[in-house]
This record gives C-alpha cells, sequence and structure tokens, in this order.
C-alpha cells in the first residue's frame, strides 16, 4: 500500500517533491509540467473563467503529507500564501497515523434553495398550501435536471418556514436538492427560479428571492482522530490543549480565531480543488453560530485512558463537476492527486485536514507558543524577499533565526554580505 509519509520531504527541491507526487498520484510528464509552470492557468482558459482578465495571480501549491483519512494513504494538495499551514498540517497528521489517522463521514450532497414568498395574507395557512403542493413543487423542480434526476439526485424534499421580519411576516420555501458530485449553486438556483411562478399561483403571494443558502446544514463532512497522550507529550499536554479549546468553545472571539486556523486548512485545499472558497467560509461560520452562539467548530475532548479525541463537522458544499473544477488545469491535478471519485469524498477529505489544522494550532499554542514554528518560516520568507535563494537563503534564514533577528533589514543585510 502507497504511504503519504516521508522523511525529509521538506528538504528536497520542488521538483523533486513533484516527482515523488507524480509517482504517488501516477501524473504523467505533461501533468506533473502543468503543476510545475509559473501558472498552470493559460490566459485563454483564465479568460473564459471571469471577466476582464489582465492576466493570472499565482499562489504556492504545496502538499501536505502523512495524512491517513480512513485507512488510506493521502497527500493532500494545499494552495496557500501563508508560511507554516503545510508544515503544521503535515505535522498534526503525523502524530494521527499512530492511532490510525483520520476517520469521516458525511450526509448526502444535499443543497438548500430558498424562496421568499411575500404579501400573503395568512402565513401559516399559506404554508400548509404550499405542503399539499409538494408533489407538484418536486416535480416542476426536477423536470429542470433530468441528468441529474437520472444519475439519483434531485429533489428530495421540501420545508415551509415562516420567519418574522423588521418588515411583517415571510414564507420562505428551502427545497432540499440533492446535486450528487455539483457544489450544486447552478442546479438549485435554476429549481428555485423555475418553481416560483407555480408557487406564486397557488398562494397568491409575490415570490422574490430565489437563490442558494451556502448554510448548508443538510450537506455535512465529519472527521475524527484520536491522538495517543504519548504521541502528544504527556496528559499534561492533553489537559493544555483541552482547556485551549474550552476558550474557544465559551467565547466567540477566540472561536474566531480558533476557526481562522481550521480555515487554514480547509481553504487551501477548497482552493487547490478548484472549489468556491467562499461557499466554505460562510457556510462554516453560519454553522458555528447556529445555536444562537458563535463558537469553535472542532470539539475537543479526553476519553478514558487520558488520550486526546478530536471531531469536526461542517457544511461542505464542494464538488467535482464543474465550475473550475473542470477547466482551471491545476485543479484536475489537484483532484487526480488526492484520488478521489466523489465529491462527498473530497468533503471528508477537507474536515480531515480542517480539524488536523486546528489540532497542529492548538498543540502549539498550549505549549510553545505559535512563534516559535513561525519564526523559521518567517526567515524563509524575508530572505527570499531580501533576494537570496538555493543555498544563500539557507545559510541566511539559520543565522536570523540562531540569533533571534528575524527582521527584513537584517536579512537585507546578511544578503548584501554573503552574496
Ligand atoms: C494563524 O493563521 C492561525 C492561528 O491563529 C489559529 C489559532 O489561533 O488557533 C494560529
Amino acid at each position: 500500500m502507497k504511504s503519504s509519509s516521508y522523511s525529509g520531504f521538506y528538504k528536497l527541491s520542488p521538483r523533486e517533491r513533484l516527482d515523488i507526487v507524480g509517482e504517488f498520484a501516477n501524473l504523467s510528464e505533461d501533468e506533473k509540467d502543468l503543476v510545475f509552470k509559473q501558472s498552470g492557468l493559460d490566459i485563454d482558459t483564465a479568460n473564459n473563467m471571469i471577466e476582464n482578465v489582465i492576466g493570472t495571480f499565482a499562489l504556492p501549491m504545496g502538499v501536505a503529507i502523512n495524512f491517513k483519512v480512513n485507512g488510506v494513504d493521502k497527500l493532500i494538495p494545499m494552495a496557500v500564501e501563508e508560511p507554516s499551514v503545510v508544515a503544521a498540517a503535515s505535522n498534526a497528521a503525523k502524530m494521527a497515523r499512530d492511532s490510525g489517522g483520520f476517520f469521516t463521514s458525511s450526509t448526502d450532497p444535499v443543497m438548500i434553495g430558498q424562496i421568499q414568498l411575500i404579501g400573503v395574507e395568512n402565513p401559516k395557512y399559506t404554508r400548509n398550501i404550499i405542503l399539499e403542493n409538494k408533489e407538484k413543487i418536486m416535480e416542476i423542480c426536477n423536470e429542470q435536471d433530468p441528468v441529474l434526476v437520472e444519475f439519483g439526485g434531485g429533489i428530495v424534499d421540501l420545508d415551509v418556514r415562516v420567519i418574522d421580519t423588521i418588515v411583517g411576516e415571510m414564507v420562505i420555501i428551502h427545497l432540499k436538492v440533492n446535486t450528487l458530485d455539483a457544489m450544486g449553486a447552478n442546479a438549485v438556483n435554476t429549481m428555485a427560479e423555475a418553481v416560483s411562478p407555480f408557487i406564486e399561483e397557488i398562494t397568491g403571494g409575490k415570490v422574490q428571492l430565489r437563490i442558494l443558502s451556502n448554510l448548508a446544514i443538510y450537506r455535512l463532512a465529519r472527521a475524527r482522530v484520536k491522538l495517543s497522550k504519548e504521541s502528544l507529550g504527556g496528559e499534561e499536554v492533553v489537559d493544555k490543549i483541552i482547556e485551549t479549546y474550552a476558550f474557544a468553545k465559551a467565547d466567540p472571539f477566540r472561536a474566531a480565531t480558533n476557526n481562522k486556523g481550521i480555515m487554514n486548512g480547509i481553504i487551501p485545499v477548497v482552493a487547490a480543488t478548484g472549489n468556491d472558497t467562499r461557499a466554505i467560509e460562510s457556510g462554516a461560520h453560519a454553522y458555528a453560530s447556529i445555536t444562537g452562539q458563535y463558537t469553535s467548530l472542532t470539539v475537543w475532548e479526553k476519553d478514558i485512558n487520558g488520550d486526546l479525541v478530536g471531531s469536526i463537522e461542517l457544511p461542505m458544499a464542494v464538488g467535482l463537476v464543474g465550475g473550475a473544477t473542470k477547466v482551471h488545469p491545476v485543479a484536475k491535478i489537484a483532484v487526480k492527486i488526492l484520488d478521489i471519485k466523489t465529491a462527498n469524498e473530497l468533503g471528508e477529505i477537507i474536515a480531515a485536514v480542517g480539524l488536523a489544522q486546528n489540532l497542529a494550532a492548538i498543540k502549539a499554542l498550549a505549549t510553545e507558543g505559535i512563534q516559535r514554528g513561525h519564526m523559521g518560516l518567517h526567515a524563509r520568507t524575508l530572505a527570499t524577499v531580501a533576494g537570496a535563494s538555493g543555498d544563500l537563503l539557507e545559510k541566511i534564514v539559520k543565522q536570523m533565526v540562531e540569533e533571534k533577528n528575524v527582521r527584513l533589514e537584517y536579512a537585507k543585510e546578511l544578503y548584501e554580505k554573503y552574496k
């Protein structure tokens, strides 16, 4: 069985790392070249993706190693600008390997389409009228996307809520649509628009908004992990991690940063696979406050043996068909590296990476603090900005860290001295 664990991976050159990843994921020479190029995205493709294109914007793409998800080793492509994210995810995944890695699950990929109905005299009475017509509403929705239905997707249910607002009561219809391997925005929005005239007809009301909700509570991905107290450095570390988590659970100010750390893991994979990062961010943070209090997306507990157990559950509207995932050449390769066949598999891996990233952050915060690990990486960024590369870069980084003098001016001074 393939292993995602390599010693000294970070010491290799990008091309050497790519060759290893290429072997792991069976990438062709062309695919490797595409990843390696300055921007794997040619201008014509870019011009077809968004409007008013003037160029492309490249980000570093790294690979987090050591991940085992549901017993299978995985390399995780991450597109991100922040130093230490890829290293931290890899470290956490390494700690987790001892106890089997990450285990995941998810709901069916059911998205919500919202229809806002206003101007009805008796909202609760109207609610019942809509629900009586559920079959017909579902039929109209499914007529919009026969292919989705043929493959087992389509609308699965309907909810009707009456909400109180500053302009009075409104009737809000939720179409629950299984969008299979698509993120689903197009399918859901098309259905919501198509069914609205019928809803107006049966209710006498006026439909206003018809749009997907990013609070995808029926499309959840979950991951869990267990870490032996030994792998963490003892039971005191477990206790400190739980105290750190308790802070995030209780306090929205801390929860926001805690969840930012989770997003440090999640968003780079979402981006690398060409998915909509904003959809994932908004869904995650809305879900983190679903009880009325914004809180941590992860939960950390001590088990009966004094080991640490952690879990995460969050909305995960990612797709494998449609959108940039199928258009961006590097996104296609990222999907190939992940070796996944369904959007749910992708979502579950992303949840596992979020959990790993949070573990790395809270372990560092609970013990040595975040700065120590960051310093070396920060020094690397500064030395690069100063103009250094190769062996000279390594020399400058080492000296700055040893002397605890990690400043751009000093990086420039050392570069001038040694170049
Ligand atoms: C930094 O990008 C992320 C952290 O602040 C996350 C956290 O505090 O949990 C380290």
